[in-house]
């Protein structure tokens, strides 16, 4: 059989777990897409790092732009992260008719609409679950499991480090200084944890969430947003006296505004009673819970980070998207038509 051919784009922390799967399950991939699923490039910054060792050293290249254009190219998955060059590649990739996989939560929390519409006008698929939550199968349940229901609310632990802070400063007593140092040194947060602190990267998760879920245009700057760095030992202390624990919640709303329904997106730390399943959240997993008209609520729970993960939910996006180019249709495309007003809500 014809392979699919993948050109990766990154190999980090994530793309270092895809191109290992890639080659593990080599068999197992061929049986469920129906033909080999074939690695034929992956783009870096710069060669000669330790861990291209253990893939073939004529699969790497510093020229992407090259890669993305590439002819026998059908399929391209980029974990580079971050806005440029990553938008520019995919633009490029979907130009030359690659169907596209991405874990980049910041570029389509920025710029998704950019995105949708190239893959819209080039007719291509792009599949972007590894972006929320990790591993967590999210995206695909409310842009196809529910897309016969009504969600009204999207509710979410969606940031594992600052989950892993938050629930450190309740099992231990500790101030959120000393969980944050024990995060760093578990590797959770980064040496510049901001983006988790601040609630940057809940923020971008949110925005993508509320998209889907509402059927609209929800970017990150639109989310109200607040971090985790004021919150002290004794918030936490209280926060438990009363039967509760504090959490960073990523909450995603359908309101009625002033002129009809609203969306409204917001991050910020939030007090939840002991009984409610978030509250069981632990560590540093992620948990996403749905209230929808006809299904009622449902959660979602499991690693939102982690190379592993992460390169689990690409994996998955990748079987679909080639499954539909040997079939040649489309999977579900982006479905925003509402184009509803944001109303800017605080935590109060
Ligand atoms: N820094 C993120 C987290 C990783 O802690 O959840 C995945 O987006």
């Amino acid at each position: 059989d014809k392979p699919v051919r993948v050109a990766l784009l990154g190999c980090g922390v994530v793309g270092t777990q895809v191109a290992r799967l890639l080659a593990e399950q080599a068999d197992d991939l061929t049986a469920r897409v129906g033909a080999p699923v074939e690695l034929v490039g992956i783009a870096v910054r710069r060669l000669g790092l330790e861990r291209d060792a253990d893939l073939p050293a004529e699969l790497f290249t510093t020229d992407a732009e090259a890669l993305v254009a590439r002819e026998d190219v059908d399929v391209v998955v980029e974990v580079i992260g971050g806005i440029e060059p990553a938008r520019t590649l995919i633009l490029r990739a979907l130009e030359h008719g690659a169907s596209v996989v991405t874990a980049n939560k910041a570029l389509l929390a920025e710029d998704g609409a950019t995105l949708f519409a190239a893959a819209e006008s080039a007719r291509r698929d792009l599949y972007y679950e590894a972006a929320v939550a990790g591993a967590i199968p999210i995206l695909r349940p409310l842009r196809e499991s529910l897309a016969g229901d009504k969600v009204t609310r999207v509710l979410g632990i969606v940031n594992g480090t600052t989950n892993f802070i938050l629930d450190k400063m309740d099992s231990s007593g500790a101030g959120f200084t000393e969980a944050l140092e024990e995060a760093q040194a578990l590797g959770y947060a980064e040496a510049d944890p901001t983006a988790d602190v601040e609630g940057f990267d809940a923020a971008a998760k949110a925005a993508i969430l509320a998209s889907l879920a509402f059927h609209t245009r929800v970017t990150a700057g639109d989310v109200y947003r607040e971090g985790i760095a004021e919150v002290t030992a004794s918030d936490v202390a209280s926060a438990r006296e009363m039967g509760s624990v504090v959490k960073l919640l990523a909450i995603c709303s359908l309101v009625e505004g002033p002129d009809g329904p609203a969306v409204s997106a917001r991050v910020h730390p939030a007090m939840i009673p002991l009984s409610h399943p978030l509250a069981s959240v632990r560590g540093a997993y992620n948990a996403v819970f749905v209230e929808s008209e006809a299904a009622g609520q449902l959660m979602f729970y499991g690693p939102g980070a982690g190379g592993a993960p992460t390169a689990s939910a690409v994996l998955g996006d990748l079987v679909t998207v080639s499954r539909n180019r040997l079939g040649d249709v489309r999977g579900a495309g982006e479905s925003a038509y509402a184009d509803l007003p944001i109303l800017q809500m605080g935590s109060t």
